[in-house]
Order: structure tokens, then sequence, then C-alpha cells
């Protein structure tokens, strides 16, 4: 089995950069403790982080993130502007923070493994020689027109050189846009287009199961339509060539004529870092806006304390990139931390359904985060693709991106962990930044519930809204629209080009909250378990579905007078999407939903349908399609 690390070819050292280095690194090397005034239980902790948030994240912000220069105000927020400012005065360069202090200190420590389609051929990479990708890449960014303050849109898979690319826009200032690789040209085109960027960085081809994909191509065909890009970046993930245009840039070979220095440049802690799109219920994806200090360092410390992650562990986070779980756990959180960081390239599946679990034991993974629906899928495969491998080497378990169910929870926690690794379900959302609400934010020792994302990170505040009136539901053993009453670094800042549907989105449902769209129970011990989406968005295996996009699209088809996208529970998924066609009538989606689920006794009220035959159409057309 080969294992290499591979650099460039040159073996010169990049030079750090001595930018923001006033701060002391005794911060980087702090286990997992943190204490104010002598308070470190976790609920005095919690206590003083919501009471007193200027006094938590300051020092908390002063204590963690190298900066450039100090920020004069710790927050500034008012929701009901959707006004979210945090560190305002304060500059520094995120990429720095990543990078060149980890190099400072343990310049040959392994900051990512790439771990790709094929096991056993996975690549490593230092901390050194990440700076030295991120260097190159930003000059030849800087050399092909990318200035401070443009947005770079990257539709690549999880490699080094796509996080090298979104650090290198995060080193010159630049904001990124990372689309999913897995979405096709229109969607992309629509992201290029809303974001409005002059450069886009992919690869010739994806490999992912054993199946080449046609990345560049799928650019070529996005770019026909976005007058805005002046070039393709070009990176080779197999050895086919493609076609290349004047527009495209190979990008291993114009970088490799780059200096292995790139000055950081200072930015404002407000400053874009980064636009991810993201599913609403209503109308086209949104470009959400998240920022340089507040983000990283709620990454960073979300990282820290809800995985207990301690130095020189392998953290390995199987998400995409692309989604928001690989923003801020693959690369920002893990990096600024100055972890090691998994890229995992493959399925779950592939060569076989052991694959996860031949991973841990190869790369010795120490806190495992991944989707329920892949517990879910893999759990059918039976007990022995696991107990295959040792998974001795693993301590946490983690699960994001929809409900837990129970059966999923225990597997994970009895197959998977041995009984022996605390199982934490992380909720939070592309909104968030980062986790807001799991099991144990800093006690190793808390109480888990199967099943319950449990308790709120430090300067979390929920609440639960009564989705009739609009009050606070202040007793436990309630359920209600989940609310965060104050602001916390990680939040979105606005939707790019359109800050009044930021604000009616998620402030103006209930005034003086942040909504977050989902809804929620409190146990009587106080705990927290998802309940699920409040509004018109399906959840299917993890990913967000806007109903109003899939019937955008089925509209379009002939002989279509009408749709209505629902989701229905499935085994796996979670959610599955259906796509009944109705003749005319309104569109009744919980009707709908009864109906998939072959509830068809409890329709429920029907009498304000205009035109309730459309419901039996519906059945019949259903029964037909099973
Ligand atoms: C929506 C956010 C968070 C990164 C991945 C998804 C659902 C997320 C959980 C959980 C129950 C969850 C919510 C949320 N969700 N985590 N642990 N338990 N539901 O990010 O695409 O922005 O989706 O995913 O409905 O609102 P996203």
């Amino acid at each position: 089995m080969g294992r290499r690390t591979i650099g460039p070819a040159s073996s010169r050292l990049g030079r750090v950069c001595p930018v923001g280095m006033s701060l002391s690194h005794r911060a980087l090397a702090t286990p997992v403790a943190i204490a104010f005034q002598g308070v470190s239980d976790h609920s005095g902790l919690y206590k003083f982080s919501v009471n007193e948030s200027d006094r938590f994240w300051g020092a908390v912000a002063r204590q963690r993130l190298s900066w450039i220069s100090p920020f004069h105000t710790v927050q500034n927020c008012d929701f009901s502007q959707g006004k979210i400012k945090w560190f305002e005065g304060g500059k520094l360069n995120v990429s720095v923070n990543c990078l060149d202090r980890h190099v400072h200190t343990s310049p040959e420590r392994v900051a990512l493994i790439w771990e790709r389609d094929e096991p056993g051929t996975e690549v490593k990479i230092t901390y050194r020689q990440l700076l030295e990708l991120t260097c190159r890449l930003g000059n030849l960014l800087k050399r092909q027109g990318v200035r401070r303050g443009d947005c770079v849109t990257i539709y690549m898979p999880p490699c080094p050189l796509a996080v090298a690319s979104m650090l290198a826009c995060a080193r010159i200032g630049a904001a990124h846009n990372v689309v999913f690789a897995g979405f096709s040209s229109e969607a992309l085109a629509d992201r290029i287009r809303d974001a409005q960027s002059s450069t886009v960085i992919t690869v010739n081809q994806g490999v992912r199961g054993g199946k080449v994909v046609d990345l560049k191509r799928t650019v070529d065909q996005a770019v026909q339509n976005c007058p805005s890009v002046q070039q393709v970046l070009v990176a080779m993930r197999t050895e086919n060539t493609v076609a290349m245009t004047d527009r495209d840039v190979p990008l291993e070979e114009e970088m490799m004529k780059e200096d292995v220095v790139c000055e950081p440049v200072a930015m404002d802690s407000e400053d874009v870092l980064f636009l991810l799109y993201t599913s609403g219920s209503t109308g086209k994806p949104k470009g959400l806006v998240h920022t340089q200090a507040g983000y990283l360092l709620y990454t960073a410390l979300t990282h820290r304390y809800v995985f207990n992650y301690h130095d020189r562990d392998v953290f390995g986070c199987v998400a995409d990139i692309g989604w928001i779980t690989g923003h801020s756990y693959i690369v920002y959180g893990p990096l600024c931390n100055g972890g090691t960081t998994v890229l995992f390239e493959s399925t779950p599946v592939y060569p076989n359904p052991g694959r996860y679990w031949e991973m841990v034991e190869r790369l010795g993974i120490n806190q495992f985060y991944g989707a329920p629906t892949a517990i879910r899928l893999l759990l059918k495969y039976g007990d022995e693709w696991v107990q295959n491998y040792n998974r001795s080497s693993l301590k946490t378990l983690g699960s994001v991106g929809e409900p837990i169910n129970t059966e999923a929870w225990e597997w994970y926690h009895r197959v998977v962990g041995d009984g022996r690794c605390p199982v934490v379900d992380t909720w939070w959302q592309t909104e968030t930044g980062g986790i807001c609400i799991a099991p144990r934010p800093s006690d190793p020792e808390a109480e888990i519930v199967p099943g319950m994302a449990m308790r709120p990170f430090y300067g979390i505040k929920p609440a639960l809204l009564d989705t009739e009136v609009g009050e606070v539901l202040s007793s436990n053993d309630s359920t209600g629209a989940l609310c965060i009453s104050q602001a916390w670094p990680g939040m979105a800042r606005t939707i790019h080009n359109h800050h009044q549907r930021f604000t009616e989105t998620y402030f103006q449902p209930y005034p003086g909250y942040f909504f977050t769209g989902d809804g929620a129970y409190r146990s009587k011990e106080g705990y927290y378990q998802i309940v699920g989406r409040l509004d018109d968005v399906i959840n299917v295996s993890g990913h967000r579905l806007g109903t109003a996009e899939l019937e955008d699209v089925v509209n379009q088809c002939p002989g279509v007078a009408e749709s209505a996208a629902i989701g229905y529970s499935h085994d796996i998924k979670g959610e599955g999407e259906c796509l009944p066609k109705t003749r005319s009538g309104k569109i009744m989606r919980r009707v709908l939903r009864k109906v998939v689920e072959r509830n068809t006794d409890e329709l429920g009220d029907l009498s304000t349908l205009d035109d309730p035959d459309s419901v039996h159409e519906v059945i019949r057309g259903h029964q037909r399609l099973r």
C-alpha cells in the first residue's frame, strides 16, 4: 500500500509571515479546558457565556486568534435590523490563523490527510506544505487579476488544492463560493452569476466510488451562461487531458511558477470570508454570508469542545467541502486549532460497506463525524463490516444533518464505538456557522440521551416559541419553534445582495429572536430534541432541498399545469421527494404528506380546499406509482 507524502517539487521552505505573531502560542497548546475567574464547570461557564457574553467572547477571541490589530468592540448586534457585527476594529488574516502560526510551532505536523477514492492511496500534507500551496495559489490568483473583495467560485471535490484555494482566497482578501461538485451546470451557473465571480477553480475530472466524473465539462457548460467569468483554473485530479480553451489556466503548471511567499492581507473582522448557497422554502437558493473573525473563532471553539479534540488527534469528518459541515469541520475549525483533518473523497460503500471503518483503522481516526443517512445505510449491511476493523483509536462519534433515529444511534454507539465512545448528535445549520446544540460542549462525563441534541453550546441561548401565538414557552416538556435569543459570533451576517430576505426569513417571524426554521422539544430535564423543519424545506440524506425549486423544475415539463413537492419519510434518506401532479386546486403539502405515508384515513380537514376531488386524484396517482 503506497502511503505517500507529496509536496511541491521544490523543497524551499515557505517563509512564514510574521504578521499577527504578537500573540503567545500558549493558547494553541491549551488542552481541553476553559476557565474564567475560576469557573470551569459546564453549567457555571455556560451561564457566564450567555449572561456576560461580551466578556466571554472578548476573552476567548483574544486568547484563541492571532490578531494583526486588536478589536475595540466585542459585539454590535440588533436583531430587529438583522445587524450582526463582532470584533469591530480588529484586523486579522484567517489563513495566518490556520497556517502560519502552526508552521511556526510544528511545520512538519500533518494538516491534511487526503483519503482518496482508492483505499490505501492517501496523501499527507504538512502545515508547511499547505502554506506553500496556499501562497503559490494566492499569488496566482493575484496574477490573474483577483482582488480583495472579489468572489472566487470553487467547484472541486475534497482535495488539498481545494483547501488551499479556500485559504488562498482568505490570504489575499477574496471571498470564496464553494459549490458542491455534485451540482448540475445550471445550479453552478446560478451560483456563479449570483456571486458575480470572474474566476472559477475546478479539476479536470473527479473520482468517486470508482467512477470518473467530468467536472470540467460541467464548468464549461455553466460558464457559457456566466458573462462575469474571465478564467477557469483547472487542476489535474486524473491524468486524462481535457479540452482547454483560451479562458482556461492549467493550475499546477502556473502555480509552480509562483513564489512560495504571499503577504497576507489584513482583513477587518467583518469582511466577507465566504458565501455558501443553501435552499430556502421559497425562491432561489440564498447565498449566506459568513465573515472572518467571528466565524473562525466559533468553528475553532466548537471543534475543540464538542468533539473533545486534543492536539495530535486525527479528525475525520466525512462530509464534502461543498457543505457548511465541510467548511467548518474539515477546513476552518480543525486548521485553526492546528489539527490533522481528513479529506474524504469516496463513498461509505466503496469498495465495500467497510470503507469508513477500514479507513478509521488505517488512518487512526480519533473523532469520526458523519451523517445519519450513511449510518442507517451501513447498519443494513450488518455488524461484520464494522467488526472486521480495529476501531480502538476512536474517541468521539459525531452525527449531523438530520435527526438520528434511536436504532441508528444505538448501532453507532454499540457496534461502531463498541459502547465506549460518546455519540454527539450535533444540531446546527448553514446559517449558524457552527454547532449550536450538542450533548457535551465541555463536560466529558455529561449524560447523553440517545437521539437528543441535548444542550446549547457556550453563548447559545435557545428559546422555544409557540407557533400559533408567538409567545415564549418558558416551561420544560414543551414543543415549539426553535429560536435563538441572542447573537453569537458564528452566525451568518446576511444573504448576499438580499438583506431584506435575510431579516424577513430569520428575524421577522418571531421579533427579537433568530428563527431557525426547525421545531424542537425541550424535555423535563431541559434537554433539546430537534423535531424537524417547520417550513417547506425537505431534508433528503441530510441535504436541504427547497420545495419551490423542485416545483420550478417540474413545472417546466410539458403537460404539467402545477406541481407540489413534499417530503415523505424514507428509511435511509430521512425524507424522499415526491412529485405528484394535480390538475387543479391548491398545493396541499399537509395532505400530500399523509397520502404518501399511506395515512389516507387521516387526511384531516379538507374543507378549505378549492377542489377536494384533486386529493383523490393524487391518491389514485400515487397508488399507480407504487
Ligand atoms: C438543517 C440545516 C448542519 C450542517 C448540515 C446541514 C437539519 C441539522 C441536525 C440534527 C436534526 C438537523 C435541521 C437544520 N439538521 N443537524 N443534529 N438533528 N436535524 O446544514 O444544509 O444548513 O441544514 O438540517 O433541519 O435546520 P443545512
